[in-house]
């Protein structure tokens, strides 16, 4: 049978895996940080009224630019994000994990390096290898923050063309200071000049705000969103970035023509409209996951700090076993490779009910 190394791929792909988060089917999967509460019935309504009317279209290419639906994300940003932003500042892709690759076609390549902090989102390094940008992994503290003076040193010593700061971090939760950031990007500029993109996937589970003011003067600062998240539409694909407009010029050089289906673009726009409903889920899973936060304590684990919808616990000795115990259990969390570490999403107050007794029983389990 033909393997993947008997074909002509790249070499920096020989031997390699996949993005894989596993998609089992249990009961409770608390595992890749979805929003657990379905779309509401009227959101739904909406959504199938604004598909019909696309659906007449589609005989014809989408809009290309997007316009409509860069407005309403940037009046969503604006109203949220205490910055005034328009269309011409956003752009917006198949999942922010397209925004992240055409910001690498554009900015990284061959030739060119990124760095990101580790732990942290995987496929910062994945996209990086895909469009063929060098990889540098920076380093974090013991408790996973970013020491910003061994930060410094690495953009220094490396000068990447893309320095990734993600906060709320993931997998460990916890937020990067808006100082730390500020410092990390005057670092970058006197290193390169390098664009610093701030992956904010989780922004709107944040304890902060957003970093959308510090864009004002700082054109090579770019920041990624997502409506996977918060807006519960990790199906729909939709991401999008804050940014100079130059940098939304500079993405349309990489982007592949009309590369956002009318679909998409008319189901993104129904979501907005129902951004207070959907912000209100936003609210439960904070709570819930200061829940989590505090329950794993009193049981007896150590916990990250979380400003996220998901929560980084530990400390285990065999963290594959503990988490094959834990899906024994009928629940299933991630093991991000973070040694003694896993981390759960916060679910439902059912879901999250369920992970905590499993939790439990796995404590008495590992203390006998
Ligand atoms: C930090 C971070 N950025 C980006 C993404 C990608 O999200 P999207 O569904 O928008 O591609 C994720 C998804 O888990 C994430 O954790």
């Amino acid at each position: 049978m033909t393997g993947i190394d008997d074909l002509p791929v790249r070499d920096e792909l020989r031997g390699k895996s996949p993005y894989g988060a596993p998609q089992l089917d249990v009961p409770v999967r608390l595992n890749t940080n979805e929003n657990p509460y379905p779309l509401p019935e009227p959101l739904v309504e909406r959504i199938a009224e604004r598909v019909r009317e696309a659906a007449r279209n589609l005989n014809r290419y989408p809009d290309r630019d997007a316009v409509q639906l860069r407005t309403e994300l940037a009046k969503y940003l604006t109203k949220t994000g205490h910055h005034d932003l328009g269309v011409e500042n956003v752009w917006a892709a198949n999942g922010s994990n397209e925004v992240i690759q055409q910001l690498l076609q554009t900015f990284g390549g061959p030739g060119r390096t990124a760095i990101g902090f580790e732990p942290s989102y995987s496929m910062h390094a994945l996209i990086a290898r895909g469009t063929g940008t060098g990889w540098i992994s920076g380093p974090r503290g013991e408790d996973f923050t970013i020491d910003l003076a061994a930060a410094e040193r690495a953009i220094a010593e490396h000068k990447p063309d893309v320095v990734f700061i993600t906060t709320p971090n993931n997998p460990t939760g916890n937020a990067v200071p808006p100082e730390t950031v500020l410092a990390l990007y005057e670092a970058a500029q006197a290193a390169k000049p390098s664009m610093v993109v701030v992956d904010e996937a989780y922004i709107e589970f944040s304890h902060g705000d957003s970093l959308l003011p510090l864009l004002e003067g700082r054109p090579n600062l770019v920041i990624s969103r997502t409506m996977s998240k918060a807006f519960g539409a990790a199906g729909l694909r939709l991401g999008y970035l804050a940014a100079d407009p130059a940098v939304v010029d500079a993405v349309q050089l990489v982007r592949l023509p009309y590369h956002l289906s009318a679909v998409t673009q008319a189901t993104a726009l129904a979501a907005l409209e129902h951004t207070d409903t959907l912000l209100g889920y936003v609210e439960q899973l904070k709570t819930e996951r200061d829940r989590l936060v505090t329950e794993l304590r009193a049981i007896g684990y150590d916990v990250t700090e979380s400003d996220a919808n998901f929560v980084q616990f530990g400390r285990f000795t065999d963290t594959q076993a503990a988490w094959r115990r834990i899906l024994d259990y009928g629940v299933l969390v991630r093991d991000n490779g973070v040694p003694g570490r896993l981390r759960v999403s916060a679910g439902t107050p059912e879901e999250n009910d369920a992970f905590l007794d499993a939790v439990r029983e796995l404590k008495k389990e590992l203390d006998a």
